[in-house]
């Protein structure tokens, strides 16, 4: 079967969802589960269900974007992944990491690509006066959160929202989302999915 690398920073729900799907007939199974946090509570999570993981710590590496990525790659060429799904991984990957994986590894970002890249998206989506927000997964290029849109789940935005009100109604969706995208990607359909 199909070998699937995550790599996450914080609690790995995403991550956690992903594995869940990858079960019985799924053509996948997760080979790896890599951190740059070693703190990162879906280490455990991972661990549990029998995962190898890996933590390295960006923070020895300083301002050395190129050397932590090429630690990164070492240890994803050891775990031969097919695909590489990024799930809450809050790291800058350099234009020569996303080259070496590119058409390979997708990502799943909480806003309605093209908007909001980056961070804070919630926050930022409540304070423009938008109706709608959500989550979209996209294939990964060297621009940040700009590579192909592969799915898409959207939630109305409510009277009086809040960031974490919000976050709370998306993650849900994202859960989902990222697994459907994932199943639809190794059978090599790249069209656009929409859930909602
Ligand atoms: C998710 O909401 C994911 O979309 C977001 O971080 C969260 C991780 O949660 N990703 C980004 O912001 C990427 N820039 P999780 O660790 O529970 O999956």
């Amino acid at each position: 079967s199909k070998r699937v690398a995550i790599l996450i920073s914080g609690g790995g729900s995403n991550m956690v969802s992903l594995c869940e799907d990858m079960v019985g007939e799924h053509p996948a199974r997760p080979c790896l589960v890599l951190s740059n946090n070693p703190d990162a509570g879906g280490l455990a999570k991972a661990a549990a269900r029998g995962i190898d993981t890996v933590a390295i710590d960006h923070r020895p590496f300083g301002k050395d974007r190129a050397a932590f990525d090429a630690a990164v790659t070492d240890a994803l060429e050891r775990a031969e992944p097919d695909v590489i799904c990024l799930a809450g991984f809050m790291r800058i990957l350099t234009p020569e990491f996303t080259a070496r994986w590119e058409g390979r590894m997708l990502n799943i970002h909480p806003s309605l690509l093209p908007k909001y890249k980056g961070l804070n998206t919630h926050a930022r989506a409540i304070e423009a006066g938008d109706t709608e927000a959500g989550c979209s997964v996209h294939e990964v290029t060297a621009e940040l959160d700009g590579g192909p849109i592969l799915g898409q789940a959207r939630v109305p935005i409510l009277e009086g929202d809040t960031h974490d009100a919000l976050a709370a109604r998306i993650l849900p969706l994202e859960h989902k989302l990222y697994p459907a995208v994932l199943r639809r990607f190794i059978k090599g359909e790249r069209e656009l999915l929409n859930l909602s």
